[in-house]
């Protein structure tokens, strides 16, 4: 419990500004103070549990619990028990009754993440919630009736997975009422800058370190890469950065970005190869202390002429001053 509130207390707030953050901020507003569920999408480390705890902290269930349940960590055997209980003596080494999430979070909000990954029985147990709230616990006779709003995340593709014939249609359409889908980070690459300085001032507010600026090359390098983990990649590269590093610049080193071209998935080609094009050309420069020609330059490191390499930059509008 008491992790519970430290963690929400540092990281309930939602950073950003970008067109995308601003419409979920909406969107949240809207739906919180209402009972309907809420089905968040998008990819791994974007934010989707802290979306969830805060449509739960700004509804009028927020004095009562939030229970957040990992629906991917549980072997599917104990899922069910998790969810709604079990009673002494229900199955082989239930020696105890127990008191299940859903009437943990009586009152208050459960966050069922990664719905997706739901065995296909649980998501019978699920409907039937979701359609009477009332339940019985394993082994149990007695009907059990609760007031729980649901929240629940996935980073899968729960269309697919219902023409794959591993989620249930009818499940889907109960938990699809008001859907938040929260993008990757590298479509609101504008937001990173925020991001950082607020994940740097924390961190380094934790280690009882001083930062007095941000290096602006690391800055770039930052706003370049593309995020295949999201929001939790750029947490874990600041947090890391900070424990190594001494001094009073932020600065990371380049090798910790793992420059992959293949891991996004959609938008234009030229605006991902440019994309691609640019991380590649900042590594280069990064290296040569921004110098562009020359034995120890860029250009040759990179195999381009010098003058190519210069309208390059130019033209991907990298600052070269910011490598010197
Ligand atoms: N917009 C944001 N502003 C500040 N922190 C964020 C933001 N989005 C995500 N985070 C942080 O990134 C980490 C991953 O977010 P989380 O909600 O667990 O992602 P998901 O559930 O989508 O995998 C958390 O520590 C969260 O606090
Ligand atoms: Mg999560």
């Amino acid at each position: 419990m008491k992790e519970e509130v430290d963690r929400s207390s540092v990281f309930d707030e939602i950073i950003g500004s970008s067109p995308g953050v601003k419409l979920i901020l909406s969107k949240i507003t809207k739906v919180a103070p209402t009972d309907s569920t809420v089905l968040i999408t998008g990819e791994t480390g974007t934010g989707k549990e802290l979306v969830a705890r805060a449509i739960h902290r700004r509804s009028k269930r927020s004095a009562k619990p939030f229970i957040s349940v990992n629906c991917a960590a549980l072997p599917s055997s104990l899922i069910a028990s998790e969810l709604f209980g079990h009673e002494k003596g229900a199955f082989t080494g239930a020696d105890q009754r127990r008191i299940g999430r859903f009437e943990l979070a009586d009152g208050g909000t459960i966050f069922l993440d990664e719905v997706g990954e739901l065995p296909l029985e649980t998501q019978v147990a699920l409907l039937r919630v979701l359609q009477e709230r009332k339940f019985e616990r394993i082994g149990g006779h007695q009907q059990i009736t609760i007031d729980v709003r649901v929240v629940a995340a996935t980073n899968r593709d729960l269309n697919a997975a219902i023409t794959a014939g591993t989620f249930r249609s009818d499940l889907f359409y109960r938990i699809h009422v008001f859907p938040i889908e929260v993008p990757p980070l590298r479509d609101r690459k504008e937001d990173i800058p925020a991001l950082v300085r607020h994940f740097v001032e924390w961190y380094a507010v934790k280690m009882g370190r001083k930062i007095r600026r941000i290096d602006p090359t690391t800055m770039d390098m930052l706003q370049a890469y593309q995020w295949p983990g999201n929001i939790r990649e750029l947490q874990n590269i600041i947090e890391r950065s900070l424990i190594l590093c001494d001094g009073d610049i932020f600065s990371i080193d380049v090798a910790w970005l793992t420059v992959n071209p293949s891991h996004r998935t959609t938008g234009p080609l030229l605006e991902r190869i440019f994309e691609y094009e640019k991380e590649i050309i900042i590594g280069a420069l990064t290296e040569s202390k921004g110098k562009v020609s020359g034995p120890t330059g860029a250009a040759l490191k990179l195999g381009l002429p010098p003058t190519t390499l210069e309208s390059r930059i130019k033209a991907l509008d990298i600052n070269k001053n910011h490598f010197k």
